[in-house]
């Protein structure tokens, strides 16, 4: 059979079920939805039976099967964004559009719908207009967002990889080809460089404006050698947009919000050779962090290679392929105790060396989860766009330690800023010699490529990102075997979190027995912080601190004047901390758990019991149904919070949840409830427990 002519757009695809997701996905974004005319055309294309392809297709909640209006805005609900006006401002946005929340005009001219999270929690409240994210919204702002330029759905879709030539010729030694890459990216640096963070988050609230302002400015004066460029964003999101000046080496972060109104005095300011002048961002906003994997978040140009070269990355692969012991890799992690930071702390080097022994033969894969589905975190993003580099040197480590020699990193559908960077930093390693065969003249070989999600914080779970890779519906699998043995096509398949794989150059680099040095022996760890702080922003630091620490010291304290009665701690998975165990360490498995490291502050304004019924609301309906206790009890337990939780019943029904759902979601769905049980029992509504 045949591909029909107006399969053009699938012709690139090879015809096997495993690109069903990129299809809908390329299919989603250039025609806003997926009609059924295109969904059989999938079919005969991919060779899968069309009731398949509308069953995988219906699973996903990002791909329409209604076509949307002309325009789509969306408008944050998640925790952050309820504690600081988003029910309000979708409110507003109803009332001026004249469309209620989940439907399309009737001519077609938008849709509107609320959005759990839009992971740009730092920058709290948000609104989407055609998949563009502004942040720091206020409902004066609204009407000038709402009757922007209509592009349809044109705002989708990463800008495509920037090439940075390679040097013309490279020695066959490891270590010299090495050296040879570092001389070459040092003659390519500039003397001075002005740089804006653009992330996510920093992107939502003008920095791409500030960027393109400069631009202007700059090319108006005679600057001399002075570069105009761009890094990742520093996770100082309260002060975003961010500009630094970089000089013969050092760095100034200029104060902001630098915004493009600024530009004019910025650039005069440095063409009358008054750099000084400038306020620079108060040194203390960063002191308490202790930045080990985000050393260069803020710092590097994530679209050159050769600045990532210039500043470390792959100096510690080089020495680890020349020294050729790969089984030494795991061991350093096992000195580390590196645990798994997607969320369930697992030991990395128990789950390396069972895929390096596993015996199901080749392909081996590595798959980096970088899906980040939970509502309140934004960390993988943050590393995604701020370092790329500094992820593929450590699933350059990891694919040598178990000897795998092809990769997926699975981004999560829309968060196209990080999958264009990434996407970029894969091409120019291929340039480099850094991927594909024989990297840096070697024997390490690994392909590697980049997959879309569509959709679905279960999506996240490990088995369940390898069945919608094979091109099925985001469901888990039953464990044995697990990934390690029998993952990607029953292939041994080692699965890591972005952080996890990016602490991986420098455990190596330093040695395990550092890493465990810090951190009460956990090393460091990524934050989200959000909700009612007057710092909001990603953070990177030793993990034990308490939660006071992060929210009062780095968090800036309350934003509001109130004091900060609350925190969510870990997203749907985790639970509402009152303020009186602020102090308790932040350790896996410890008193506060810190989850994937989402936090978002709330004060007494924002009642406990809305905020449990969102997050166990939420559970419930992402529920993939594959298992009756998680599918049913999910429901029962919202429920039984509606109707006003007995103590007894409730706990009895997570208890069972807990141990008979086949995977996290299912097991962690009560877990907040059962916090509030114990620490917000007047919170809750009802009769008393
Ligand atoms: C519902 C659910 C969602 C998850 N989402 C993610 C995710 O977005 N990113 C991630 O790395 N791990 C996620 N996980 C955990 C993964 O199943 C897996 O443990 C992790 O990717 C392993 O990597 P690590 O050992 O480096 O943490 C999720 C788990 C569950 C149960
Ligand atoms: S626990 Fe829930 S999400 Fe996980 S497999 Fe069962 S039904 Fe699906």
């Amino acid at each position: 059979v045949s591909a029909a002519p107006d399969d053009d757009l699938l012709a690139a695809f090879p015809r096997e079920r495993t690109w069903l997701l990129p299809a809908l996905d390329t299919v989603r974004r250039r025609e806003g939805w997926v009609s059924p005319d295109r969904l059989a055309a999938i079919g005969r294309h991919l060779r899968v039976p069309a009731s398949e392809v509308w069953g995988v297709a219906s699973h996903y909640p990002e791909v329409r099967l209604r076509p949307p209006g002309r325009r789509l805005v969306r408008v944050c609900t998640g925790v952050a964004c309820r504690a600081l006006g988003g029910r309000e401002l979708l409110g507003a946005c109803a009332a001026r559009l004249g469309v209620a929340p989940g439907q399309t005009s009737a001519d077609g001219a938008v849709t509107l719908e609320e959005l759990d999270c839009a992971f740009a929690c730092s920058v709290a409240p948000v609104v989407e207009v055609d998949h563009r994210l502004a942040g720091r919204v206020t409902p004066d702002g609204l009407p000038a967002l709402l009757a922007g330029p209509a592009d349809g759905h044109g705002g989708h879709g990463p800008p495509g990889p920037g090439a940075v030539a390679p040097p013309p010729s490279l020695p066959r030694d490891l270590q010299a080809r090495h050296a040879a890459l570092l001389r070459e990216a040092e003659r390519r640096r500039p003397r001075r460089r002005l740089s804006v963070a653009v992330g996510s988050c920093s992107a939502a609230v003008g920095a791409r404006e500030t960027l393109a302002a400069l631009a202007r400015e700059l090319e108006r004066r005679d600057l001399g050698d002075l570069a105009l460029g761009e890094t990742g964003c520093p996770g100082l999101c309260w002060a975003a947009p961010l500009v630094a000046l970089e000089e013969e080496g050092t760095t100034r972060l200029l104060a902001g919000p630098v915004t493009a109104a600024d530009a004019p005095a910025l650039a005069e300011a440095l063409a009358g050779g008054r750099p000084d002048a400038l306020p620079l961002i108060d040194p203390t906003a960063l002191g308490a962090q202790r930045r080990v994997l985000m050393a260069r978040c803020g710092v590097t140009d994530p679209g050159d290679i050769a600045d990532a070269i210039r500043r470390g990355a792959y100096r510690t692969l080089a020495r680890a392929l020349a020294a050729g012991r790969p089984e030494a890799v795991i061991e350093e992690l096992r000195q580390a105790g590196l645990a798994g930071r997607g969320g369930a702390y697992f030991p990395a080097a128990v789950k390396w060396a069972g895929c390096r022994d596993a015996p199901l033969g080749r392909p081996r894969w590595i798959v980096v989860n970088a899906e980040e589905g939970e509502p309140g975190i934004f960390k993988d993003r943050h590393l995604l766009e701020g370092d790329p580099h500094g992820l593929l040197e450590g699933v350059l480590l990891a694919a040598w330690a178990v000897g795998a020699e092809r990769g997926i990193v699975y981004v999560h559908g829309e968060a196209d800023l990080a999958a264009a960077r990434i996407e970029t930093a894969i091409a120019q390693a291929r340039q480099w010699g850094l991927l594909g065969e024989g990297i840096l003249g070697g024997e390490l070989s690994l392909e590697l490529s980049v997959r879309r999600g569509l959709g679905g914080f279960v999506l996240g779970e490990e088995t369940a990102l390898l069945e919608s890779i094979e091109g099925r519906r985001a469901m888990p699998r039953p464990r044995p075997p697990f990934p390690v043995e029998a993952g990607l096509w029953g292939r041994p398949t080692l699965v890591n979190n972005v952080e996890t794989l990016c602490a991986v150059p420098p455990i190596v680099e330093h040695g395990g027995t550092w890493w465990a040095s810090l951190g009460r022996g956990h090393g460091t760890k990524l934050f989200g912080l959000s909700g009612l702080l007057r710092r909001p922003g990603v953070v990177e630091l030793e993990l034990g601190g308490s939660l006071r620490a992060l929210l009062e010291g780095l968090g800036g304290g309350s934003a509001t004047g109130r004091p900060i009665t609350a925190a969510v701690v870990g997203g749907p998975s985790g639970s509402i901390v009152p303020a009186a165990r602020f102090d308790e360490p932040l350790v896996p498995r410890g008193p506060v758990n810190p989850g994937t490291g989402g936090i978002a502050a709330l004060d007494d304004s924002v009642p406990v019991g809305e905020v449990l019924r969102l997050l166990l609301a939420y559970n419930t309906r992402e529920s993939c149904g594959k298992c009756t206790p998680c599918r049913e009890g999910t429901a029962r337990l919202l429920a039984m919070l509606e109707a006003g939780p007995d103590r007894a019943g409730a706990e009895e029904l997570a208890e069972v949840i807990q141990l008979a759902s086949l995977c996290g979601l299912g097991q962690a769905a009560p877990v907040a409830l059962l916090a509030a049980l114990r620490d917000f029992p007047e919170a809750l509504p009802g009769r008393p427990v």
